[in-house]
C-alpha cells in the first residue's frame, strides 16, 4: 500500500494596495519553512498569457471594461488552479503549502465595485475549477495609511491606486467577506503595526490549520 501524502494548505493574502502583503508573505513563508513545511509562493495575476493581458490593462497600456477584467481574472484563476506544471491543485496534492498573493476576493472587491458584484461573485464561487482557500488573511489598513505607504515606496502607480478608490475597494472587500462568512475562513488583521507584530498575529492564526 502506498503512503498517502497529506494535502498542503492553501493560504491567501489580500489587502488594498500598500497593506504590506509582500513583506508578510515573505515572513510567513520563511516561518513555515523553518517549521519543516514545503511552501510554494504564487500570485495573481499569474505569468500566463491572460496574466500578461491583465498587467497591460492594469498599467493602462490597453483599455478593458470592468466585465472584460472580471472575465480575464477568472480565466487566469482557473489556469492558476489547474495548470499541470505548478498549479495550485498540483502543489496541494503533493503536500506543498500554497501561499497566494491575491485571489477571488480581489475580483469581488475591485471588479465587484465596478460592475455587477453578484455576477463576479457567482462566476468565481460557482466555478468547479476555482478552489476555496483554507484561509484568507486580509491585511487591513485605512486608505489614507495605504496611500501614505504607496507614495513613500513607489514611483509608478497602477490604475487602482488613489485614496477614494481604495476606500471603495476596502468597503467592497468587507461586503465580500460578509457574503462569504458561512463558507470562507477570513482573518482580518490590523496591518498598521510593525511587520513583526503583524506577522506574529498571522502565524498564530494559521499555525493551528497546519498542525504546528
Ligand atoms: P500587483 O502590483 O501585481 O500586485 P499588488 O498590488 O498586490 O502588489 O497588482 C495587482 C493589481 O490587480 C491590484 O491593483 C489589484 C488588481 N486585481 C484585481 O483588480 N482583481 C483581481 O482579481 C486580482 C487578483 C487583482
Amino acid at each position: 500500500m502506498g503512503q498517502t501524502t497529506e494535502r498542503g494548505r492553501f493560504i491567501v493574502f489580500e489587502g488594498i494596495d500598500g497593506a504590506g502583503k509582500t513583506t508578510q508573505i515573505e515572513l510567513l513563508t520563511a516561518r513555515l519553512q523553518r517549521a519543516g513545511r514545503r511552501v510554494h509562493r504564487t500570485a495573481e495575476p499569474t505569468e500566463s498569457v491572460t496574466g500578461g493581458l491583465l498587467r497591460d490593462a492594469l498599467a493602462g497600456v490597453s483599455k478593458r471594461t470592468a466585465c472584460e477584467m472580471a472575465a480575464l481574472f477568472t480565466i487566469d484563476r482557473v489556469f492558476h488552479n489547474v495548470n499541470p506544471v505548478n498549479g495550485i491543485e498540483k502543489m496541494l496534492a503533493e503536500g506543498i503549502d500554497v501561499i497566494c498573493d491575491r485571489y477571488y476576493y480581489s475580483s469581488l472587491a475591485y471588479q465587484g465595485s465596478e460592475t455587477d458584484a453578484g455576477w463576479v461573485r457567482d462566476m468565481n464561487i460557482n466555478c468547479p475549477e476555482i478552489r476555496r482557500p483554507d484561509i484568507c488573511v486580509f491585511l487591513d489598513l485605512t486608505p489614507a495609511q495605504s496611500m501614505e505607504r504607496i507614495n513613500r515606496n513607489r514611483v509608478t502607480h497602477e490604475i487602482y491606486e488613489n485614496e477614494e478608490r481604495l476606500e471603495r475597494v476596502r468597503r467592497q472587500f468587507m461586503t465580500a467577506f460578509d457574503a462569504l462568512r458561512d463558507t470562507d475562513r477570513i482573518a482580518i488583521v490590523n496591518a498598521a503595526r510593525t511587520p513583526e507584530e503583524v506577522h506574529e498575529e498571522i502565524f498564530r492564526t494559521v499555525a493551528p490549520l497546519l498542525g504546528i
